[in-house]
C-alpha cells in the first residue's frame, strides 16, 4: 500500500538567530551559536516532534559587519557528529561548499557522519557566494557563478563515486582465513575531469544509507538545473505561497525533463513561524521580534546578498542603487529577486531594507492558523514541507507541542518514525552500488 504523503520538516540550528539583532532578545543565550548544550536541547525537542532532520547552514568568510551567528559558529560536520551521539532518529544535514574543499575529504566526512549516526547524514551542497572566501583558501579569485556550478556537478560525481568504493559486505572480517576485505569488491574511481583528478578508493566502508541524502540551496537558473538534476531535497526561499508554487512547478518540471520522478525531489522553503495562544497573541510576539530590528538589519541582509557590498554609503531615500553587476556573480537568485521587486514597485533603498529587516511571513498566528497555512502551502503545490527557523526563543517547543499535533490529527504528519535512516524518513530508496551488478556477474 502506498504510504500517505506527509509534510517533511527540518529544523535549522541557528544559534543566536538569523538576523543582526535576534541575539538581543532577553531570553536568547548570547553564546548559543557555540553551545553544545543549546543545540542538544533543540535537537531533542525536534526529535520529540518527529522532525525529519536538523540542518546546519554555513559560510567561510566574515567581516566585522557580518551577522552575529556568522561571527561565531560551529563547523557543521563537527556539531552534527556530536549531536549524532545524543539523538537516535532525526536526520543530520550539514552545509559544505564545493568551491573551497576537496571531494576526497568531503566524501570521507559525510561517510563518517553516516556511520556515526546509523544512516542519518545529508549534505547541503553550496557553491559559496561571498567572493572574499577566496582569500581564506590561498586563492586570488572566486570562481565565476557558472563555473561554480560546473565545479559542483563534477564534484558530486567524484564524491558519489567515492561513496561506492566498497561494495556491500566487502569488509569480510574473516578471522579464520585472515581475510579482512574482499578486494574483488573494492573499486578505484580513477576520475580525471575538468577540475578534479581523484584516484580513490575511499578509506571507509559503504555507509548505512549507501549514499547520504543530497540537498541543494541555489535558486538561479543554473542552481535550479543542478538541483533538478542531482538533489533529493531543495532548501529554498519563498516570499509567499504564489512564489512558492511558481518555483515548485518550475523545478519539478525541470526534474521530469531530466528523466527523474519528481516525487523523489522534495522542495522545502525556509519559514519562521510565530505561534501564539491566539492570532492576536502571535501578532504581539511578531511585533516583539520586529521591535528588535532596525534598518541596519535590512542593510546587512542586502550586503550579504550582494557580496558584502556596503549599502550604508547610499542615500536611503533615493532610488535603489545600480548594483546588479555585483550581485550576479554572488547570490544570483537573491539578487534577481530583490531587483525584480525594486523594478515592479519602484522601491527606494529604505523600503527594501525595511522589508528585509522584519519580514512577517505567512506563518504568524494561533496553532490552528499556522497549521492551516502549512496545509494550504503543502496541498496547493507550494511545498513538500518546510525548514523551520526559530525567530523567537521558545517557538520550537510551541511548534512541537501545539502545531504538530494538529498536523498529525489531520493525517499530514507522522506520529512516529517508521524507519531508522534519514532516507527511510523521506521515503527515498537506498541507492544501489554502481559496481554491485558487475561483481555479482563476475562471481556467478
Ligand atoms: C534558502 C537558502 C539557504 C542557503 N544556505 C546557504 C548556506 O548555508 N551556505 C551557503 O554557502 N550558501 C547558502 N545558500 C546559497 C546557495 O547555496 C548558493 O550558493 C547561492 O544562492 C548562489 O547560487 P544561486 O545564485 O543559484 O542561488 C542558500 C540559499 C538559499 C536560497
Amino acid at each position: 500500500m502506498p504510504q500517505p504523503r506527509h509534510i517533511k520538516l527540518g529544523f535549522i540550528l541557528h544559534g543566536v538567530g538569523r538576523t543582526w539583532n535576534d541575539w538581543r532578545h532577553p531570553d536568547r543565550d548570547v553564546n548559543a551559536s557555540t553551545s553544545l548544550a543549546h543545540y542538544q536541547k533543540q535537537a531533542a525537542t525536534a526529535e520529540r516532534g518527529k522532525f525529519d532532520f536538523l540542518f546546519v547552514a554555513d559560510s567561510l568568510s566574515i567581516t566585522e559587519k557580518s551577522s552575529p551567528h556568522y561571527l561565531n559558529r560551529f563547523e557543521p560536520i563537527t556539531i552534527l557528529s556530536a549531536l549524532a551521539a545524543t539523538t537516535s532518529r532525526i536526520g543530520l544535514v550539514a552545509t559544505l561548499t564545493v568551491s573551497y574543499s576537496e571531494p576526497f575529504n568531503v566524501a570521507r566526512q559525510f561517510a563518517s557522519l553516516d556511520h556515526l549516526s546509523g544512516g542519518r547524514a545529508g549534505w547541503n551542497i553550496v557553491t559559496s557566494w561571498l567572493g572574499d572566501t577566496a582569500a581564506n583558501f590561498s586563492k586570488t579569485e572566486h570562481p565565476p557563478h557558472a563555473v561554480r556550478y560546473r565545479i559542483a556537478g563534477e564534484y558530486l560525481d567524484v564524491v558519489q563515486g567515492l561513496w561506492d568504493s566498497w561494495e556491500e559486505g566487502a569488509h569480510v572480517g574473516d578471522k579464520k582465513s585472515g581475510r579482512f576485505v574482499d578486494p574483488q569488491r573494492l573499486h578505484r574511481l580513477d576520475h580525471k575531469g575538468e577540475f578534479f583528478q581523484v584516484r580513490g578508493p575511499l578509506n571507509i566502508k559503504r555507509t548505512p544509507q549507501g549514499q547520504p541524502v543530497i540537498f541543494q540551496a541555489g535558486a538561479s537558473d543554473d542552481g535550479r538545473n543542478f538541483a533538478a538534476k542531482r538533489a533529493e531535497v531543495i532548501f529554498t526561499h519563498a516570499d509567499d505561497a504564489e512564489a512558492g508554487r511558481a518555483y515548485y512547478a518550475d523545478v519539478k518540471a525541470r526534474a521530469r525533463g531530466f528523466g527523474r520522478d519528481a516525487d523523489q525531489l522534495f522542495i522545502l522553503p525556509g519559514i519562521s513561524p510565530i505561534v501564539g495562544e491566539t492570532d492576536e497573541d502571535a501578532e504581539a510576539r511578531y511585533r516583539e521580534v520586529a521591535a528588535l530590528e532596525s534598518i541596519e538589519t535590512g542593510l546587512g541582509f542586502l550586503s550579504r546578498t550582494f557580496n558584502d557590498h556596503d549599502f550604508r554609503q547610499y542615500d536611503l531615500d533615493a532610488p535603489f542603487p545600480d548594483v546588479e553587476h555585483i550581485g550576479l556573480n554572488s547570490q544570483q537568485s537573491g539578487t534577481l529577486r530583490i531587483l525584480k521587486q525594486v523594478r515592479e514597485e519602484n522601491l527606494t533603498l529604505r523600503q527594501v531594507a525595511e522589508r528585509l529587516a522584519t519580514p512577517r511571513g505567512a506563518f504568524v498566528g494561533s496553532p490552528e492558523t499556522v497549521a492551516d497555512r502549512l496545509q494550504a502551502w503543502f496541498e496547493s503545490g507550494a511545498a513538500d514541507g518546510f525548514v523551520i527557523f526559530e525567530p523567537l526563543p521558545g517557538q520550537l517547543d510551541l511548534f512541537v507541542d501545539k502545531v504538530i499535533p494538529i498536523l498529525q490529527a489531520r493525517g499530514l504528519f507522522r506520529t512516529d518514525y517508521d524507519g531508522t535512516t534519514f532516507r527511510e524518513h523521506l521515503g527515498l530508496p537506498r541507492p544501489d552500488n554502481r559496481y554491485s551488478r558487475t561483481s555479482e556477474k563476475s562471481a556467478a
